[in-house]
């Protein structure tokens, strides 16, 4: 069994198991002198100063689009939309999810096999339909990395799963705009996908807050993409303000 799935595995004992299982699998990591696997964070935007912004943090690890994102930047045109995947990923070193606008086999195929040529970092993004299941198999087939988008429930999860998506994008915000709630999915998929040592990794996607972010770490979705205002809201404590001007103003009378 390759270590990653063993983690996987011991993962999902633990997480059943409560806060002491948690605890007892950190060791297990420690002692078998593996790598804890990190949440990764992407920016959910075509917005260079944006991602510029996101990059310059210093925790950036990858970008996603959408064509909703990329008409809100203005940028329209197959030439344009292609240049600023190209300028996202100057700016970014990581993964940079890149979507499909066919909806048929051949068109889907056609399309992500020429963005896949744009960039190595390209992400073919391709929506949970039929013909984009079949479609992600086949990129998985010739090794293009996928992200499967659109995903709202469990069984989309699985189906991409086992067509061999890179990524699958959970919607969680727009779940939780119906009055579901979409950190119940996340949780679904850490299992199903730790059952079976599935690699795909879970981009929880349509954050709305840093509330989301955070339970997302909690549940263990291997990414999240967020609007740059919900990962600069990670930074805000009134007691962090507070505890500054204090400190400040303590420095100032004793060396003014
Ligand atoms: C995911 O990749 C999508 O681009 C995105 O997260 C959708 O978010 P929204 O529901 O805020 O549009």
């Amino acid at each position: 069994m390759s270590s990653s799935l063993l983690i996987l595995q011991v993962r999902k004992q633990a997480k059943v198991g409560g806060r002491c299982a948690r605890y007892e699998f950190l060791h297990f990591l420690f002692y078998h002198k593996l790598k804890i696997i990190v949440m990764k964070f992407f920016i959910d935007t075509a917005n260079l100063d944006e991602i510029k912004e996101a990059n310059d943090l210093g925790i950036l690890d990858g970008v996603t689009t959408n064509p909703s994102l990329m008409a809100k930047d203005g940028v329209t045109g197959t030439d344009a939309i292609l240049k600023r995947y190209v300028d996202i990923c100057n700016i970014v070193d990581g993964d940079v999810s890149a979507e499909v606008i066919a909806t048929d086999f051949a068109g889907i195929v056609k399309e992500g096999e020429n963005l896949a040529t744009l960039h190595k970092n390209i992400v073919v993004k391709v929506p949970m339909i039929k013909d984009g299941v079949k479609a992600l198999k086949y990129f998985s087939d010739q090794g293009i990395r996928t992200n499967c988008t659109l995903v709202f429930s469990a069984g989309q999860a699985i189906l991409a799963a086992k067509a061999g998506a890179t990524y699958v994008s959970p919607f969680m915000g727009r779940i939780d705009d119906i009055s579901w709630d979409g950190t119940d999915l996340i949780d679904q998929m850490v299992e199903i996908y730790a059952n079976y040592g599935f690699e795909t990794e879970i981009l929880a996607a349509s954050i709305r807050s840093p509330l989301h972010i955070v339970k997302c770490a909690e549940i263990g979705a291997d990414v999240v993409t967020t609007p740059l205002k919900s990962i600069m809201a990670l930074l805000n404590h009134p007691l962090t303000d507070v505890g500054l001007e204090k400190f400040l103003a303590d420095y100032k009378k004793g060396n003014s």
